[in-house]
């Protein structure tokens, strides 16, 4: 197998995303965004009132959530079954559960399982918080961003804001906080830099700029 994976990790709202999908559109590899899996387990949680303390609960609904992906437009759209969820896995009553979610053991075992087979046979970039070091440890390509958490906030709460959800700029940057520290201190394959990582800082990058030095270490594979 010689298809090539590309992992980015970092903290929330770091830019992620942003530089997975330009590197997707330039290389014509496929984009997955992993953290939208987890989100979207979220939301079906919540929407069955199931009890996330109790792992049975958990596993047994595992069971019943069957997510893909499909581009429209130039963006990846996520479904849960079968129905069509990318929007509203980015609202706030999201965001505030997917941490202790994602940090229960049956739904990384499942969620692991899905990326891994989804990156087997393909160019991808996938974008998340273990990606380089647990999903894909012998990526190619592995890149690792952080950015000033001030930054981060006022850039996701524009994010929301155009969004039209009704928020203040504090209760982003807790939110940010709170699941950085979740997801760098939980039990299962934490938020942590895989040792071959090259670290990228974009406080003060443009988005064209971080293109440009994620391309100098991915070029030289193709
Ligand atoms: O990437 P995003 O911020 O949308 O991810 C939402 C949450 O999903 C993260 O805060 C983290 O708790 C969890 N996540 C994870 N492992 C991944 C991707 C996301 O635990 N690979």
């Amino acid at each position: 197998n010689n298809n090539i994976v590309v992992a980015i990790d970092g903290y929330s709202s770091c830019g992620k995303s942003t530089l997975a999908k330009a590197l997707a559109k330039k290389l014509h590899f496929i984009y997955i965004d992993s953290g939208s899996m987890y989100r979207a387990v979220t939301l079906y949680l919540q929407r069955n009132k199931i009890d996330i303390s109790k792992e049975e609960l958990v596993s047994e609904a595992l069971k019943d959530i069957h997510l893909n992906f499909h581009s429209k437009d130039y963006k990846t759209h996520i479904t849960l079954n079968d129905e069509e969820v990318s929007d509203e896995i980015r609202n706030m009553a999201v965001s505030e559960m997917v941490s202790e979610v994602s940090a229960i053991k049956a739904v990384r075992k499942e969620m692991v399982k899905q990326q891994q087979r989804m990156g087997r046979s393909k160019n991808i970039v996938m974008d998340g918080r273990d990606i380089g070091t647990t999903v894909f440890p012998d990526a190619q390509v592995k890149i690792f961003m952080t950015a000033d958490p001030k930054i981060r906030a006022e850039r996701r709460f524009k994010e929301l804001v155009d969004k039209g959800e009704n928020i203040t700029l504090e209760e982003v940057f807790d939110n940010l906080a709170h699941r950085d520290y979740q997801d760098t201190t939980r039990k299962e394959s934490p938020l942590t830099r895989a040792e071959d990582a090259i670290i990228l800082d974009n406080t003060d990058l443009t988005e064209e700029q971080q293109l440009a030095l994620a391309l100098e270490n991915i070029t030289p594979l193709l």
